[in-house]
């Protein structure tokens, strides 16, 4: 696949946070060749800037910077897809792979205001993509089949791992993984302020804190077991780490996560609708 890839022609349509984070991968890891690749942004000073930094064409007219494309990956926010698949339209055939980054934008949507059969795949990634340890959820349109999957998942494998999902489940990777690095932050900010609390110097109470999360992290990644389990193993009777289970379960640790989750699922839903 890697082959393959590295003789297609990709089209990054804004190339911001996210856009940004995927291109630079790419062009590090080789994947797309860096005369094969063109990126848009909205402004003109921008598309200079990082044009030079990484060496390949950065235009602000997404109309020009698709003719030719394999691949178009479509990194705009979702309220400006509409306007950004209209310019583009007349420039895409049926062999055309479109995948769209945009939270909250179905792929008939993408199929509708394209207005011909180009095949969509729908993905949602989030930002520790930026250091190969992303999680993306992809799902297909009508008009992709299995390859356009392969070619998606290599693309967003390379920044991490990939899962494929039904499209009704994709609000829901929004609000699980998408948004769930924000989630792990605080959590981890707040273990590592705990730790300056009882006494660490505030650089190793963060380092303990994030290494201890990546730790159990990967226990669970790696043995497949369940993290009750996992938990029961590290949780001696009448120990210390079963006061502090206590803790916070009278703190509701466990309900304001799976409301943090489900709030931010139906709020997902909702972006594309908005002004
Ligand atoms: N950030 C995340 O964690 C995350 C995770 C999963 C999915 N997403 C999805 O990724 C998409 C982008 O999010 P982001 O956080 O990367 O936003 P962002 O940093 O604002 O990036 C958007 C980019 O689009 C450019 N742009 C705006 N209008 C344009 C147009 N008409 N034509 C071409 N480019 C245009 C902007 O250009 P300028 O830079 O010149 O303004 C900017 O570079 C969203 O749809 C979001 O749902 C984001």
């Amino acid at each position: 696949m890697t082959q393959k890839l590295s003789d297609k022609k990709l089209a990054v349509l804004g190339a911001g946070k996210l856009g940004g984070i995927l291109l630079r991968a790419y062009l590090k890891q080789e994947l797309f060749a860096p005369k094969r690749v063109t990126a848009t942004v909205s402004h003109a000073e921008k598309a200079a800037a990082l044009s030079k930094e990484l060496g390949v064409q950065v235009m602000t007219e997404n109309r020009k910077a698709v003719p030719g494309a394999d691949i178009v990956l479509l990194c705009v926010k979702p309220k400006v897809v509409a306007e950004v698949l209209n310019e583009i339209a007349p420039e895409l055939n049926e062999k055309t792979l479109v995948i769209s980054v945009a939270a909250s934008v179905p792929t008939t949507y993408i199929e509708e205001h394209l207005g011909k059969k180009v095949p969509a795949v729908r993905v949602m990634p989030n930002t520790p993509s930026a250091v190969g340890c992303g999680m993306t959820g992809i799902c297909r349109g009508a008009h992709a089949g299995a390859e356009h999957l392969e070619t998606a998942r290599a693309m967003f494998n390379a920044v991490g791992r990939t899962v494929v999902v039904d499209e009704k489940n994709m609000d829901a990777v929004t609000g699980l993984s998408a948004s769930g690095p924000a989630f792990a932050y605080i959590i981890l900010e707040s273990l590592a302020e705990a730790g300056v609390k009882v006494g660490l110097p505030r650089d190793v109470a963060t380092l303990l804190a994030a290494q201890t999360m990546k730790g159990a992290a990967s226990v669970v990644l790696e043995t497949g077991d369940h993290p009750a389990l996992l938990k029961d193993a590290v949780t001696t009777p009448a120990g210390c780490t079963i006061d502090g289970i206590l803790e916070l379960e009278e703190g509701k640790l466990r309900v304001t996560l799976i409301k943090a989750v489900v709030k931010a699922t139906s709020r997902a839903g909702e972006l594309l609708f908005e002004k």
